[in-house]
């Protein structure tokens, strides 16, 4: 069978929540990453058959060979996407064609087979047509999607896999970080790189996540909740942060952003917010920013607000940045005023309260 047409097995789950047990999960502090829904979604591929054995499935544990190469080579892909419910009990999702080609993106970099784009979206909807009761409707709350992709070739060999799984899981979600929409104190890293020249730093690949871990600590042990990377050869340039991307927002009302370099994932979200802005007639700046532009501009007010964007993260406004020996920013000032409505028109527009003028949702029940 051909990928663009693929049948699913839908196998529902023997042992799914009832639904007091579900609605007692929604109804609580749902967090991120914490519960998953019922099923999930597996697709096969193997070099000889192309994409096969498209499954809807109830969620657990992976069978794998020992040797499968992701466990070994780390060869490994993701992507991270919400589901929104509307007022009037709709599903729609955001953007699912960018993620999905962003996923060919990463696949292509970790030498993984692309699935195709219209199965990408296929996939989301055919989770959602059997979870959709774990799509939350509580404020700011979603159902996020984590769809993946791991080689699963048994074979010691270093090179690219002739076998790999994709697969969809999905957690209902609250807010990323603990506190909410609440500024955050991040963490700048200048011991560590998070990707370097050449690397993987574009793609979507679980090793980026890995080689963030150490510097993440580092960052939790000085009460931050994020890590700032700078660029891998000069270390002098604002990348990102561990999982987002990262804005600053100037007093003649410029919004100014890291210039993707290579080494830098390109967000979704970083993209929603540039075309936003430009709608609203704002001077938006993609470009080389030096971690002393954001130091001597903090410090001299040129600089009124920064903040993290992702999907995870939404709109985040961080509050301080925090190095070895300094400390730039205010955590105990409000969230600005920008960051605000800048989040509340990306959100306004995800949960359908205003008009989608570009054509970014996409309804999928
Ligand atoms: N940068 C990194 C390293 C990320 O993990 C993410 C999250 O997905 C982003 C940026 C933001 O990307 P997006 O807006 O597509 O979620
Ligand atoms: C996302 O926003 O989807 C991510 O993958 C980032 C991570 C911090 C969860």
């Amino acid at each position: 069978m051909t990928a663009d047409t693929l049948r699913y097995q839908v196998s529902p789950s023997d042992h799914a929540r009832s639904a007091e047990q579900r609605e007692a999960i929604l109804a609580g502090e749902l967090g991120f990453g914490k519960f998953f829904t019922d099923h999930m979604v597996a697709i096969q591929w193997d070099k000889a058959q192309g994409w096969h054995d498209a499954k809807v499935c109830a969620y657990g544990p992976l069978s794998l060979d020992p040797s499968a190469s992701v466990l070994h080579y780390g060869q490994e892909i993701f992507e991270g996407i919400k589901a929104y419910r509307h007022a009037d009990g709709s599903i729609w999702t955001f953007r699912p064609e960018a993620n999905g080609e962003r996923l060919q993106r990463s696949a292509a970099r970790l030498a993984l087979p692309q699935l195709p784009v219209a199965e990408f979206v296929e996939s989301l909807r055919q989770l959602v047509a059997i979870d959709h009761a774990w799509v939350p409707s509580t404020p700011e709350s979603s159902l996020y999607f984590r769809p993946f992709m791991i080689a699963t070739e048994a074979f010691l060999g270093v090179r690219a896999a002739q076998a790999a799984g994709y697969y969809v899981i999905a957690s209902p979600a609250g807010a990323y970080f603990a506190k909410g929409v609440a500024p955050v104190s991040i963490w700048l890293s200048e011991d560590y790189a998070r990707a370097a020249k050449g690397g993987t730093g574009a793609a979507k690949c679980g090793g980026n996540y890995a080689a963030s871990l150490l510097p993440q600590q580092e960052a939790y042990a000085q009460g931050c909740s994020q890590v700032l990377f700078l660029d891998p050869v000069e270390g002098k340039y604002l990348e990102e942060l561990g999982g987002m991307n990262v804005f600053l927002v100037f007093k003649d009302g410029r919004l100014v952003t890291p210039a993707l370099s290579g080494s830098i994932l390109e967000g979704i979200t970083r993209s929603s917010i540039l075309q936003l802005a430009r709608d609203r007639g704002m001077q938006v700046e993609e470009r080389p920013i030096t971690i002393d532009e954001w130091k001597q501009g903090v410090a001299s007010g040129e600089i009124t607000e920064v903040f993290a964007c992702g999907t995870a993260a939404v709109v985040t406004p961080i509050g301080e940045l925090k190095g070895k020996g300094f400390v730039v920013g205010d955590i105990t000032a409000p969230a600005g005023e920008i960051t605000m409505s800048i989040r509340k028109e990306l959100t306004d527009i995800q949960y359908g309260r205003l008009p989608d003028r570009h054509g970014w949702l996409v309804k999928l029940r």
